[in-house]
Order: C-alpha cells, then structure tokens, then sequence
C-alpha cells in the first residue's frame, strides 16, 4: 500500500467578467422586451409578466458579486441570454478539453512533474459536451499523458469523488501520478431567461495531481482519507439526456434540460446531509474540530457555507477558516471547493489538517481529509 498526497493544483480562469449590476441589466431588458411583446396577454390576466431581478436580492440570497464565463456578449445580450461558443470540428480539441489542459499544466508545475508521468487522468465535471471518446482520453492525448483515462460524473460533487478514485488506485498500486481535472461550463446549462436562478453559476477548470508520497518533490497534502455518499433527489435535476434530445421539442420543452432546482428543499435537506458527514469522517478518523485549521467547502451560497463551516468547527469560523470564492467565480460546480483549496492553503505547516468536501445534486457529498507534509 502507498501513501496518495496531493502535490499540484491549478485553476483556468476564463478572460470575462460579468457583474450582477451587468447581468441584471439584460436580465431586465429581456423581462421588458417580452412583457412589451405580451403587453395584451398580460393586460387581459393571460400570462404573467417576468419580473425583475435585483443585484441585492442576489448578493443576500447568494453571497455572489460576480462570475467568470467563456462567453459574455450572448449571455448579456436580451435577444440571446445563453453563451455563444463556437461549434469545433471533430479533428480539433473541444472546449473542455482547452479550458482542462491550461488548469492541467498549471497543477503539473505546481507539483514539479512532466505531462508523460502522469499515468491517470480522470475528466470529472456535471456536464461533459458529448458521450464518447470521453473528453478524459482528448485531455490525456493533448496533454501527453500515458496510462488510461476516464470521465465521471456526480454533478457538484464530481470532483472529490474523483480525487476518492484516483487516491484509491494510487493506495493500492495500480497506478502511480493521477491528475483530477474539473472543467465546468455552467454558462451552458444554466437557463439565462429564468429570474430565479440566472445569477448562480459561473464557468471555470480546475486540476488536482495526486502522486505517492514518496515521489513529491516538495511540500505535499497526505489524503489520510476520502468519504463519499449519496441519496437520490430531484430538487436538482438536468434531463438533458440523448433519449431527450431525440423528441421534437420547442423553447419552452428545453427548460427542463438546464438546470433545474428547489433551491429552498435543496438548502433544507442538503445542509444537515453536509454537516453530519463531515462530523462522522473526522470522528472516524480520530481528527478533532479543534484539530481543522481549515474547510474548503463546495461554493454555491454563503449562507450555506456559514452553517457548515459553524457545525463543523462547533463555532463561528475564523477569518480564513472556512474561506469562500464564490462572491468572485459564483457557483462553478465541482471546481469550487478546488478553487478555494488552490487559493487558501500556502499557509499551511507541517502536521495541520484541513477538509476539502463537495456536495450537491444526487444528492452527492464527498470529503476529503488532508494533512501538510
Ligand atoms: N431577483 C429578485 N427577487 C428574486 C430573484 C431575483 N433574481 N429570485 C427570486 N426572487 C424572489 C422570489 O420571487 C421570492 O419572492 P417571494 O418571497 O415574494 O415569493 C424571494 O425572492 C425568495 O426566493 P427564493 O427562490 O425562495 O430565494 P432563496 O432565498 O431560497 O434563494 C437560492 C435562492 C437559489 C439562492 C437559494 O435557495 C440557494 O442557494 N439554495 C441552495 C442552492 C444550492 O446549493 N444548489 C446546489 C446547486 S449545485
């Protein structure tokens, strides 16, 4: 049996920045056009009008102040609401897989290895653009990686389910370097038109290496060890299957192949599925609340970031304890408890322990528990 350890991380941040005061402007602008165009429907009490949205209601409901994404002109104009991206031929690299291969070489640098040591590369993201080959093999073959690859997927928690994986086969010897890599076009799947949820996700790629202990070239995380869980619930939910795509559909049929959710059932179910999962895999392992100098937690509301990080740490955190990115990237999926790992964690000395943990659509909670070196 090997030690795993994570020795690289990286983050591919895309060029554009869209605020709330920007969003919500063509958010209203579309709301205007189409109650303009069902100004009589409306009138007569036959369909009701879109609302506003708000940059308060945003920033209280969310904790979110901006987003990244590959696309903003399509996504900020009224007459389009959704990212225009360019449709690549099939003899060219896709977007994932150029948005995956700058987080990859980052992480690769960080850890001190090259491309052709890497014997695993595992693409784990909530949306993957196409089937097969698995955009992982693409990665792998861009980036000169050897060994095997594969693609994933448990939505928000994808990322640490795939850091479980690779640890796993680096523990029992199959393989020997692993890179986990996350890339997340959110901008795509999120329904740009629907008021309730416009403001909460934000596009980004994120790569973790994992070697064995021995091997790292310099400062290191040890994975003491993972815990993954899941309960099936529709309160998110994306129907955008390929039995889906085969029936005739209109606008308003497609909605229910974007992201869909109960956001309030989601806060309620999801909070204390969190809180007592974290508890149990540290109690397990013997680590004590006083022992966690830090949680990198998933990244989609404040609110809910605030309540897990107080169960978990058993009081209010600390600056710097439980740190969030999301008012920066929003809601990046299974990228955002990475990101926040690769930003918050240079501090770390010898002997400290922290806490990475996902969670989200499944319902799907993952944990990663770690220990510098
Ligand atoms: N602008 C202004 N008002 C808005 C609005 C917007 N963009 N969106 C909703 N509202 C209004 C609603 O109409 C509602 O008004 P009402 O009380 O008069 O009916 C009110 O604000 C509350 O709406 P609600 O959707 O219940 O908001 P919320 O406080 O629950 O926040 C979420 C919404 C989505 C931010 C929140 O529920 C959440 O983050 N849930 C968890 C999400 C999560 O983790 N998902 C995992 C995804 S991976």
């Amino acid at each position: 049996m090997f030690t795993p350890a994570i020795t690289g991380t990286g983050v591919f941040t895309p060029e554009n920045v869209i605020t709330n005061d920007e969003l919500v402007l063509a958010f209203n602008a579309y709301a205007d056009r189409v109650n303009e165009q069902n100004a009589a429907a409306i009138e007569a009490g036959d369909v009701e009008p879109v609302p506003h949205s708000s940059t308060e209601f945003i920033v209280k409901a969310s904790g979110i102040e901006q987003r990244f994404v590959m696309d903003k002109e399509g996504v900020l104009d009224p007459e389009v609401m959704h990212p225009k991206l360019r449709e690549r031929s099939d003899d060219e690299p896709g977007i994932m897989t150029e948005m995956a291969l700058d987080a990859c070489q980052k992480a690769l640098a960080q850890a001190g290895i090259a491309a052709d040591e890497i014997d695993l590369v595992i693409c784990a993201a909530s949306n993957l653009e196409r089937a097969y080959p698995a955009v992982a093999i693409e990665i792998q073959q861009e980036l000169g990686a050897g060994g095997f690859a594969f693609d994933m997927n448990v939505a928000c928690s994808s990322a640490t389910f795939g850091i479980q994986a690779a640890a796993d086969m680096i523990r029992s010897g199959s393989v020997k370097k692993a890179i986990v890599v996350n890339p997340e076009i959110c901008s795509a799947h999120l329904e740009w038109r629907d008021r309730d949820c416009h403001f909460i996700f934000g596009d980004v790629a994120t790569a973790t290496v994992l070697e064995r202990a021995e091997d790292a070239k310099g400062g290191y995380f040890e994975v003491l060890s993972t815990r993954c869980a899941t309960q099936f619930s529709n309160n998110i939910r994306n129907n955008n299957g390929f039995l889906r795509r085969t029936r005739p559909y209109g606008l308003e049929d497609r909605r229910d192949m974007q992201f869909m959710q109960n956001g309030r059932k989601v806060f309620k179910e999801v909070l204390p599925m969190v809180s007592a999962h974290i508890l149990s895999h540290m109690e397990e392992e013997g680590v004590a609340q006083s022992d966690l100098k830090r949680v990198w937690l998933h990244q989609a509301n404040k609110t809910m970031n605030d309540f897990i990080g107080k169960k978990v740490l058993g009081r209010e955190p600390e600056p710097g304890e439980q740190p969030n990115i999301l008012q920066d990237y929003a809601n990046t999926s299974s990228a955002g408890s990475i990101i926040a790992f690769s930003k918050y964690n240079e501090d770390f000395a010898a002997g400290e322990y922290g806490l990475i943990c996902s969670f989200g659509a499944g319902y799907s909670v993952g944990s990663v528990l770690v220990k510098r070196h």
